[in-house]
């Protein structure tokens, strides 16, 4: 057998555009019995399993799941590495949660020790639900961002991430100042930018724990590193959004300061954006801003209900991704935040269907990565990242499959609306095994 090669069989889905709905059977390519062929940890083909089968050089190994559905691995843009410990810390909103939870977690992960063994746990986590790229905030500490990056290139998985930037408001052990913040970023982007996978971001943690000073200093970082994304939070809370107004008096508004250090653009991802005026959607939407809902961390910190139809359907219209926010967030899954998303969406008068969900949280989030074709998509140049769903993982599950036959978007719902890690039979990164349901 040529070791290069390695094959994963199964019912494979892969979307091709964003779907207009439910129904949209032009959005994407399915295979009932197809194949993935993966060649050096990418995607060297897929379709129909026959005929693919006759190609495989003698000896390929083939990976048989033959009632499962494989996708693209999930990705995850807006998540906090150091935060697994926060989730489910009760009673607070935004600001006090901060203060009261997270603030005293980070300063954790000045311990690289501590980093390192969160980063294991972490890995572990994104696999068992099948996620295969994430975007994270680390902690403001470099040592958490080099067990980051250091632990996902051990697993072969391809990461995004920065060192948080945070010069007031916070506690002295959690900030940095503009001068180090830049400092600091720089150095991680020599030590990681680009090495095999990895991909460091500009991590202003939002405007009120930066200065003026220090989101000049991250949009000078924006200038010098044009290819780099850069993240922070928009327009989650209401007492968040006037501190804002306090701090930054001068500035038309919330995302306008942002704009103003030039932090906007088709390479920016906004974490929340739930009460942006109509004026920012359109700023947004014009500089081509990505912002993430992150249903699960919108109800459980309670800062309110983020509306996919007006995201989507003004003109312009403004660019949205998906995202766990663990530790505001409850949950790694990926699926369980598509649930959450669709009842949001159901609030607010808005049939969210199983393809727009899935498309987003893959080929979709891909998209807002600046990744399109490199992840979230099963085409040939891809990573071979790999999530493969069993819809019958649980008693529920199964009971409820049993009404549905052969119906792929019912089958999708299903897994969006029950599923969760047990719903994920096997997730692969570049090709190789990195989680296997026991
Ligand atoms: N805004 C600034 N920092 C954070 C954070 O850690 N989590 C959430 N949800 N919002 C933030
Ligand atoms: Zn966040």
């Amino acid at each position: 057998a040529d070791p290069a090669f390695r094959s994963v069989r199964g019912r494979v889905l892969t979307f091709l555009a964003p779907p207009q709905g439910a129904g949209d059977e032009a959005s994407y390519r399915y295979f009932v019995d197809g194949l993935v062929v993966v060649r050096d940890g990418r995607i060297a083909a897929v379709g129909e399993a026959a005929p693919l089968l006759a190609t495989l050089p003698p000896g390929t190994p083939v990976d048989h799941y033959p009632d499962a559905l494989i996708l693209p691995g999930f990705i995850d843009p807006h998540i906090h590495f150091p935060q697994t410990q926060v989730i489910a810390s009760y009673g607070t909103q935004l600001l006090e949660w901060l203060e009261k939870y997270t603030f005293v977690e980070e300063q954790r992960f000045a311990d690289p020790a501590h980093a390192a063994e969160q980063a294991v746990f972490f890995f572990d986590e994104l696999a068992r639900n099948g996620t295969t790229t994430a975007l994270a905030f680390c902690s403001v500490h470099p040592v958490s961002v080099d067990a980051y990056f250091a632990e996902a290139e051990r697993r072969g998985m391809g990461m995004l991430g920065g060192k948080v930037m945070m010069d007031r408001n916070a506690p002295p052990a959690l900030t940095d100042t503009a001068q180090r913040g830049y400092d600091e970023t720089k150095a991680l982007i020599v030590r990681w930018h680009g090495r095999g996978r990895q991909r460091v971001a500009i991590t202003p943690r939002f405007a009120i724990t930066s200065t003026a000073g220090q989101l000049a200093a991250a949009g000078a970082l924006r200038r010098e590193h044009p290819d780099l994304l850069v993240q922070t939070h928009l327009s989650e809370n209401c007492a968040e959004i006037e501190t804002v107004r306090r701090l930054f008096p001068e500035a038309d508004g919330y995302l306008d300061v942002y704009d103003r250090f030039g932090l906007t653009g088709e390479r920016s991802l906004f974490g929340h954006c739930i009460h942006l005026t109509e004026a920012e959607r359109r700023r947004m939407a014009e500089t081509g801003s990505v912002a993430v809902f992150c249903p699960t961390s919108n109800l459980f910190i309670g800062s309110g209900l983020f509306d996919m139809r007006k995201a989507v359907s003004e003109t312009p219209a403004m660019r949205v991704a998906v995202a766990t926010d663990v530790g505001g967030g409850t949950s790694f899954s990926m699926l369980r935040t598509l649930a959450e998303g669709y009842k949001v969406q159901q609030l607010l008068g808005y049939n969210w269907s199983a393809l727009e969900a899935f498309y987003l949280a893959t080929a979709g989030n891909a998209a807002a990565l600046g990744l399109a074709g490199e992840i979230g998509t099963l085409e040939p140049g891809a990573f071979a990242d790999l999530v493969v769903l069993d819809a019958r993982a649980t008693p529920v599950m199964a009971n409820r499959m049993a009404r549905i036959d052969g119906d792929l978007e019912a089958e999708l719902f299903v897994l969006m609306t029950l599923g969760d890690d047990r719903a994920v039979r096997a997730t692969y990164a570049a090709g190789r095994l990195v989680h296997a349901r026991s």
